[in-house]
C-alpha cells in the first residue's frame, strides 16, 4: 500500500544516514589557487582535490580554452554523430591514442558516464563480469545495468580471481570481462597489471582497466599505468583529475572504437564536449609529458606523508601513490578529525561508508605537486597534535 506521505521513503533514508553519521552535504569552497581556498570565513590548505599537478589553473590551459571558445563558441551544439565532431575533437582523439600507445581513442563526457555506459554496451545477460571488490561506483553502475552475472573478487587478490576464472570454464558464458582500477581511488594502492594481463590472456577474457588516478601522474611521460602495455583491451582515463579539466576517454582498438560509436548510448545520445574543454585538455596533453620533476616531487611527498602517519601507528593501507588514506574506521572519529583540521586551516574531507566499506571510514589525502613542503609539515604537525590529544 502507498504510504499517506508519498515521500516517507526519502525521510526515512535521510534519517538513516543521519543516525549513522553518514549524512552527506555540500559546503561551498572558493579556490584561491590550486591548493588553497576559502570555506566560510576560513582560509584552508586543500588536501582533498584531485588536481594532482595543479593544472586546473595553469595559464596554458586557460589560454587554449579561451582560444577555442573564441574560435568555436561555448558549446559543441550537437552530439558527436550529428554535427558535434569538430576537427579539434578528432585531432585530440588521435593525439590521445598515440600518446597512450593504443590504436584508437574515443572521448566521453565524464569518467562516470564512460564507465556506466561502456560496460553495458560490452556485456549481455549471458556474460560474466569479475571485478575487484573496491572498484569505483561508476564501474558498478555499468556492470549492474548490464544484467550480466557479476562476481567481485577480494581486493587485489588475483588468486581469488584465478579461481573464479577456472570455475567459469564449466559454464557457457558469452564472454568474460575482468574489471579493475590501476590505482584505487580511495586507497591509493595499485593493481598488478602484468598479472591481470596474464590471467585475461590465459582465460580469453576481456581486460577493462580504469586508469583515472594514474593518468597524468604515473607511467612513462605521465600517460598512466595502462599506457604502452600490450594485453589491455580497454582503458578508461579521465581529465577531471591530474589533467585539471573535465571529460574522459577510452583507449582501445579501432574495432572496439567503431563498435562504441555505433552501439554505446552514452556516447551517441549526448552533446559533444564543449570547445573550451577540448582546448584545456589539448593544452594539458602537450604539457603533462614535460612535468617529470613535478611527478617525482609528488611521489616523494606522498612517501613522506605515509612514513609520518605510520610513525604515529596510523593505518595507511597499501597506498603507493599520491592518494594517502588515513583509515580510522569509525565515522565519528573520522568526522571529528576532519572538523578539527578544518578549524586549524586544513581541508581533508571525511570519506565514509557507503563510499568505502563499513568500518573503514577515513581521511583521504590527495596530494598535489603544488603543495609545498611547508603545507605538508603543517598537515603532519596538526595530525600529531590531534593524535596526542586523543591519548
Ligand atoms: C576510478 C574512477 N573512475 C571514474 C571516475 C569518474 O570520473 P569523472 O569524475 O570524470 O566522472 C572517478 C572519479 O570520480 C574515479 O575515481
Amino acid at each position: 500500500m502507498i504510504a499517506a506521505n508519498k515521500f516517507l521513503f526519502i525521510e526515512q533514508a535521510l534519517e538513516q544516514r543521519n543516525q549513522a553519521h553518514q549524512l552527506r552535504g555540500m559546503y561551498p569552497f572558493e579556490p584561491q589557487n590550486t591548493v588553497q581556498g576559502v570555506r566560510g570565513d576560513r582560509q584552508l590548505i586543500n588536501f582533498s582535490s584531485n588536481d594532482y599537478l595543479g593544472l586546473s589553473k595553469h595559464p596554458l590551459l586557460i589560454e587554449m580554452a579561451q582560444d577555442y571558445t573564441q574560435k568555436y563558441g561555448t558549446g559543441a551544439t550537437a552530439s558527436r554523430l550529428v554535427t558535434g565532431t569538430y576537427s579539434i575533437h578528432q585531432n585530440l582523439e588521435q593525439q590521445l591514442a598515440e600518446s597512450c600507445g593504443y590504436e584508437a581513442a574515443l572521448l566521453f563526457n565524464s569518467g562516470f558516464q564512460a564507465n556506466s555506459t561502456i560496460l553495458p554496451t560490452l556485456l549481455d545477460r549471458s556474460s560474466l563480469v569479475l571485478c575487484d571488490r573496491l572498484v569505483h561506483n561508476s564501474l558498478l553502475q555499468g556492470i549492474q545495468a548490464s544484467r550480466a552475472r557479476f562476481i567481485r573478487y577480494r581486493h587485489n587478490d588475483l588468486q581469488h580471481l584465478e579461481t573464479l576464472l577456472v570455475q567459469s570454464a564449466e559454464k557457457s558464458y558469452s564472454r568474460i570481462l575482468i574489471v579493475s582500477e590501476t590505482v584505487f581511488s580511495m586507497d591509493g594502492d595499485r593493481s598488478d597489471i602484468d598479472a591481470l594481463v596474464q590471467l585475461a590472456q590465459s582465460h580469453n577474457a576481456i581486460l577493462y582497466l580504469d586508469d583515472a588516478h594514474a593518468f597524468g601522474v604515473l607511467g612513462k611521460t605521465g600517460m598512466g599505468l595502462a599506457a604502452d602495455r600490450a594485453g589491455i583491451d580497454i582503458v578508461i582515463n579521465t581529465f577531471g583529475k591530474a589533467f585539471g579539466t573535465f571529460g574522459a576517454f577510452v583507449a582501445c582498438s579501432q574495432q572496439v572504437r567503431d563498435y562504441l560509436v555505433n552501439y554505446c548510448p552514452g556516447f551517441i545520445y549526448t552533446t559533444s564536449l564543449p570547445p573550451a574543454v577540448i582546448g584545456a585538455i589539448t593544452a594539458a596533453l602537450n604539457l603533462v609529458p614535460t612535468l617529470e620533476s613535478e611527478r617525482h616531487y609528488l611521489t616523494q611527498q606522498a612517501t613522506n606523508l605515509r612514513v609520518e602517519l605510520q610513525r604515529l601507528n596510523y593505518n595507511t593501507g597499501q597506498s603507493n601513490s599520491q592518494i594517502v588514506p588515513l583509515i580510522l574506521g569509525s565515522e565519528e572519529k573520522t568526522l571529528h578529525l576532519s572538523q578539527w583540521l578544518e578549524a586549524r586551516g586544513v581541508l581533508a574531507i571525511a570519506i565514509r561508508p557507503p563510499t568505502v566499506a563499513a568500518g573503514t571510514a577515513r581521511l583521504r589525502f590527495a596530494l598535489s605537486s603544488q603543495h609545498t613542503p611547508q603545507h605538508l609539515d603543517q598537515l603532519i604537525s596538526l595530525i600529531r597534535e590531534w593524535h596526542e590529544s586523543q591519548s
